[in-house]
């Protein structure tokens, strides 16, 4: 048991619960990161409801929500810190998971400050249907992140993260990784958007993605086909979106600084703060620190 707010000891047992040898990849990172973005990006500006505040995912309300299948692996993972540090909210363990898992897997530093507080109930959870639908195109992509209060240089960056970790088929029911590395953060999303040929393909499962397969390699070493959901090749063909995949492609540096900045805006939606950095709305919430 650590001391309360020494959230460094936190940050060490999240890095030590990222290696799964028989899990996935080999790492709970990825998932990590899912599990932090929709965490919060059930967040509605227009009516300040919703975000990461609360952790309303322990409830069957938002956490069995057909879009949250699978995260119920990364709080698994997750809760031997929790015991460790019973201190520490799980809002606050779920977000840091994510910024803990990006800067171990390769990638930026990610601003996160602590402070969010758990729901005592169900009552204030989000309704369902608020993140993204992967079958659908750029418009549906604006409605939702514009209602987060993004703009679509962010959006583009934030679907950056799509260099981590694979569809499942009994989650999400996609298959495949986009990239050969999934564990490792880089722009390779988008130098394969952008460069690959994507062949639309009909799973057995009717689920509808793009893949590609290296058409050279040998038959005993194909590698899994990679994969793009339709909302990331919808990316491609908005006159909007489609500079910023090029910038990101182009400069690893400048999608490193630009994922820093969104993703720690993402972790932020809905958490207002005093001029020392405290949480000032915790209505309806406790903190889950028990004296
Ligand atoms: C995985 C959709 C944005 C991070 C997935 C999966 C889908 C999906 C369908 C596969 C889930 C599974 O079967 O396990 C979308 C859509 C987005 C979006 C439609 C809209 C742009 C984001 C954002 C982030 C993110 C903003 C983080 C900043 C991830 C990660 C995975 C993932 C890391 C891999 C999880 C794993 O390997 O277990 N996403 N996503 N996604 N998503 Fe997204």
């Amino acid at each position: 048991m650590s001391q309360p707010g020494d959230y460094d000891a936190v940050r060490k047992d999240i890095v030590a619960q990222l290696k799964k040898p028989d899990y996935d990849d080999g790492s709970a990172g990825p998932v990590f990161v899912r599990l932090a973005w929709h965490s919060a990006g059930t967040y509605d500006a227009k009516s300040d409801t919703g975000g990461s505040n609360g952790a309303g995912m322990r409830y069957e309300a938002e956490g069995g929500d057909p879009a949250n299948a699978g995260l119920q692996v990364a709080r698994a993972f997750l809760e031997p810190v929790k015991e460790r540090h019973p201190w520490i909210t799980y809002s606050d363990l779920w977000t840091l998971a994510g910024a803990v898992a990006v800067k171990e897997m390769g990638g930026p530093d990610v601003k996160w400050l602590p402070g969010r507080t758990d729901f005592v109930d169900d009552s204030k959870v989000p309704p369902r249907g608020r993140l993204p639908d992967a079958a659908q195109g750029a418009d549906h992509l604006r409605h939702i992140f514009y209602r987060m209060g993004f703009n679509d240089q962010e959006i583009v960056a934030l679907s950056g993260a799509h260099n981590l970790g694979r569809g499942h088929k009994d989650r999400s029911g996609f298959d495949g990784p986009w990239v050969n590395n999934p564990t490792r953060f880089s722009n390779q999303y988008f130098r394969l958007l952008l460069n690959l040929d994507w062949k639309p393909r009909t799973l057995s499962n009717g689920v509808k993605q793009f893949n590609y397969s290296d058409p050279d390699a040998a038959e005993d070493e194909k590698e899994e086909p990679l994969m793009m959901l339709p909302t990331d090749v919808s990316l491609l063909s908005d006159n909007s979106f489609l500079p910023w995949v090029k910038k990101y492609a182009e400069d690893k540096e400048l999608f490193f600084q630009h994922f820093a900045d969104v993703f720690a805006k993402l972790l932020e939606l809905g958490i207002r703060r005093d001029d020392k950095g405290s949480v000032v709305n915790t209505d309806n919430v406790r903190g889950g620190y028990v004296s």
